[in-house]
Formats: structure tokens, C-alpha cells, sequence
């Protein structure tokens, strides 16, 4: 029995305190962990890849790459890269190409895989112009015009819903107007799509700038999520949210948080990360693939994952397991009928994504279940790819950090982005 299904067995109760007192703290060792992390790090013999953002690790492995910041009509200050094969300048397919990452994530995530498996890369290596944008809150876009992310809560105010109505349009807008282009193609993955959708529903012209939408385990209606670990830690932090907010615990699992730090250093050393940092993610998923992903990959991903998110985003995750639609954070009926007005939150309007969508999934993945998948996929009007991958034990990280990502979902993303750059060049000219 792994580690986090032992944790979780004990009474929720229990769990709940624990997991309160553990945020308290982290929150509060934080921000000395900051300054002179890279060098401890270095002096702690990390992989130096560990310690690369996303430029020098494009950079280290040949390919070129730029950094842009996007400002959002509310304020908020987001990086996004920019990844290009230098073999290809020549001849680099358009339209460009936007990738967006998971909850917790960041662009980062795309290149844990390592060159030759993960998909910036082999995006790139086939001469798609790839932009990879982040979502607010996480370490490239903890930053805003006016509000101070460790001093302003309001900063925090945001989920899902915002997200998906500022941070993805701003994201569209800028690679649009910097390639002077009308259309883009789109990759989302989980919450890097269900963003897309929010968008699609609030900000139709927005579907329209998009000529095609890759949704990767997209995470929308999470009613049938059934991986226990997780449904606790969502309705534990869905529940308290109140408590954590009064005392001003508004971002979570941040990067260089105590917890970050702690299992980073862990998962790097090649003795723990089988046992300890793999069976983990497994018994957090509550699905396990053994030897999809390599060590090398994990020790990545735990140098990237938590990327830090709003309370209030997870608490909105929280309350979608237990929703029947795909609909707004819950502020509660009275607060609703004066932001809705209506006492129960608005569902999206799945109708109003009118591009046509590719979705690809795993059947053992017990974060975005077979069933929520079918669900969406009943409400889009232009499914033109549903693919579940041959793998039956293809789960939700396999997705974006199995060694097996070349030959299980590369080939169907090739394949639908070739005719879509096709198609675009076609009728441009
Ligand atoms: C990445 O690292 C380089 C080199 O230290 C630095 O110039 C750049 O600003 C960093 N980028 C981001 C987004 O942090
Ligand atoms: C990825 O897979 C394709 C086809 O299976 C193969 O031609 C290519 O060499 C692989 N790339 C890498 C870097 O392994
Ligand atoms: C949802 O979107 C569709 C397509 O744009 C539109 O016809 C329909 O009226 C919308 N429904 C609602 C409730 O707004």
C-alpha cells in the first residue's frame, strides 16, 4: 500500500487538521526560503537541469527561444516562452502554436519529459512555432501591475473563472498581434484546456481566433473523479476555505515553499524517487503505470511541481467534484444572486465552442474520468478527434510526463496540427 493511500485511510477528521496545520506552517517558513536557493541547490549537487528555467533549459539543449510578458485587462503580469528548433528557421510551420499548462504547473511542465519525449520539444524538433503561455499564480506570473502577490490578498481572488476570462484571450491576443496573424492553433492540458472552454463561453470571438483546440485530459465537470487522495485534499480545502482565508493563507503549494523545497530534494536523489516520490504521485492519482515515467523526469517535475495556485482556485476544484455541471466558483446564494443573479453558480455555455476540438485521454486516469470526458465531449458541437490511448493504464501525468509520450499521444497531435497549419496556410492564400 503506498504512502498517501495509508495517510488517507485515517479519519478525515484528522486529515483535515493536519493538512491546516501543515499549510500554517508552510506559509509561514516560506519566504525565507527564497534568496540563495539556486546556490544551496549547487552546492547540494542538483542535476543542473533542476536549476534552469525555462530559456537556459531551451537554450542548453540548441533551441531558441524568447521570453515575453503579457499584461492582462486586469493587471496581471504573465511570461510566456517562445521555443523554436533552429533547424527549422526557414521553414517553421504556421499558424503559431499555444500550449498550456495544468493546475499547479507551469510552462515548465512541457519539458520535464526531456528532449526527444517531452512535447515543446517535439513540437519544435517538427518546426511548429511553439508559444508556451502561464496561468496566474504560478512562479512566472506571480506578478501584477498594482497588487502585491505576499501583500494584497485580493491578488488571490481568482480561480478557473478568471483565468480562463483574462489570462487565456491576453495570451491569444499577444502571440497574434506579435506574429501579425488572425488565428492560432491551441494545446491545453487539463486545466490548460478547461480555460480554453471558459473562454470559448464568456468571450465567443475568442473561440474564433483559434483554428484548432487540442484538449489533453481536459478538466472540466470533475463528477466522476475517483481517485480518493485527491477528492480529500479538494473538499478539505473547499471546506476550510473560509478558516485558511482569515488567516490570510491565499496562496498554496507555491514553489520555494518549505513542502516545495523539502520533497524537491528528496525526489532528486535516485535512492527515494522510485519508492517514495513515484508511489506518491501514483497514490495521489490513485492510478499507477510502472516505469512510464523515468526518474530523470521526476526529479524534473518535482522541481517544477507545486507551481503555486489560489486557495481559491483548488476550493472551486473542490466544489466541481461535487457538481453536476461545468460551472462558476460557488460563493454561496447570497452572494451569488448579487454576482449571478441567480442563487446556484452559472453552468458555461459548452455550445459556444464552436472551433473544432481533438481530445485525447487515458483510461485510467481518475482525475478527469472516462465518464466526465464523455460528458463534455456530448456537449461540444465540434468534436472532429476523440482518441482514448491503446495504453489501458494511461493515467492523467502520463499525459505530460511518460517516457512513452513519442509513440502513444505524439503521432495524433502531429497528425491533427499538420492539417490545421495546412488548412490555414491554404485559405490564407
Ligand atoms: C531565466 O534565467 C535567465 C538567466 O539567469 C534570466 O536572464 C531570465 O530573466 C530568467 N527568466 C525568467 C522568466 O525568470
Ligand atoms: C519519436 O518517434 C518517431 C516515430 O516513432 C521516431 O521516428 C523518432 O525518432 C522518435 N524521436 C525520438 C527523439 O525518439
Ligand atoms: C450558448 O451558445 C450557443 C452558441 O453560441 C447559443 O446559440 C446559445 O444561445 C447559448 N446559450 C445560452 C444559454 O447563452
Amino acid at each position: 500500500m503506498s504512502v498517501t493511500v495509508m495517510l488517507f485511510k485515517r479519519n478525515i477528521a484528522l486529515d483535515t487538521l493536519i493538512l491546516v496545520v501543515v499549510l500554517i506552517i508552510v506559509n509561514i517558513i516560506r519566504r525565507q526560503f527564497n534568496s540563495n536557493s539556486l546556490e544551496i541547490k549547487r552546492f547540494l549537487g542538483y542535476d543542473s537541469d533542476l536549476l534552469l528555467n525555462f530559456t537556459q533549459l531551451a537554450n542548453k539543449y540548441g533551441y531558441s527561444s524568447e521570453e515575453h510578458t503579457v499584461v492582462t485587462e486586469d493587471g496581471y503580469l504573465l511570461k510566456v516562452f517562445r521555443i523554436k528548433n533552429k533547424k527549422c528557421e526557414a521553414r517553421v510551420k504556421q499558424p503559431p502554436l499555444l500550449l498550456m499548462h495544468g493546475v499547479l504547473q507551469s510552462s515548465d511542465a512541457w519539458f520535464d519529459a526531456s528532449p526527444g519525449t517531452g512535447l515543446a520539444y517535439l513540437l519544435a524538433d517538427e518546426c511548429f512555432d511553439a508559444w508556451v503561455g502561464n496561468q496566474r499564480g504560478n512562479y512566472y506570473a506571480r506578478r501584477h501591475l498594482t497588487l502585491n502577490p505576499d501583500k494584497d490578498s485580493s491578488f488571490w481572488d481568482f480561480s478557473v473563472d478568471q483565468i480562463g476570462y483574462y489570462d487565456v484571450p491576453a495570451t491569444i491576443d499577444y502571440v497574434l498581434s506579435n506574429m501579425r496573424v488572425k488565428k492560432l492553433n491551441y494545446i491545453g492540458y487539463s486545466q490548460g484546456a478547461g480555460t480554453f472552454f471558459v473562454m470559448c463561453s464568456e468571450r465567443p470571438e475568442y473561440c474564433k481566433k483559434t483554428s484548432l483546440l487540442i484538449g489533453l485530459s481536459p478538466a472540466t465537470r470533475l463528477k466522476h473523479t475517483k481517485s480518493k487522495p485527491f477528492r480529500s485534499i479538494l473538499n478539505i480545502l473547499s471546506t476550510c476555505e473560509g478558516l485558511l482565508a482569515q488567516l490570510k493563507i491565499n496562496e498554496l503549494f507555491a514553489k520555494e515553499s518549505f513542502l516545495q523545497v523539502l520533497v524537491e530534494f528528496i525526489c532528486q536523489i535516485r535512492l527515494f524517487s522510485e519508492p517514495l516520490c513515484e508511489n506518491f504521485l501514483y497514490g495521489f492519482v490513485d492510478s499507477s503505470h510502472p516505469g512510464s515515467i523515468t526518474h530523470e523526469t521526476l526529479s524534473m517535475l518535482y522541481s517544477h511541481i507545486a507551481g503555486g495556485t489560489s486557495l481559491r482556485n483548488m476550493a472551486r476544484y473542490g466544489q466541481s467534484l461535487n457538481a453536476d455541471d461545468f460551472q462558476k466558483y460557488d460563493f454561496g446564494e447570497t452572494v451569488n444572486v448579487v454576482k449571478y443573479g441567480s442563487k446556484k453558480p452559472p453552468g458555461y455555455n459548452l455550445s459556444s465552442v464552436s472551433l473544432p476540438v481533438v481530445i485525447i485521454y487515458g483510461a485510467n486516469d481518475h482525475l478527469v474520468d472516462t465518464k466526465d470526458i464523455s460528458w463534455l465531449v456530448d456537449k461540444l458541437p465540434n468534436v472532429i478527434g476523440l482518441e482514448e490511448v491503446a495504453d489501458p493504464l494511461w493515467n492523467h501525468l502520463d499525459t505530460m510526463f511518460s517516457q512513452h509520450i513519442n509513440k502513444t499521444i505524439w503521432p495524433t497531435v502531429n497528425r491533427y496540427l499538420k492539417r490545421f497549419s495546412e488548412t490555414y496556410m491554404k485559405t490564407k492564400s
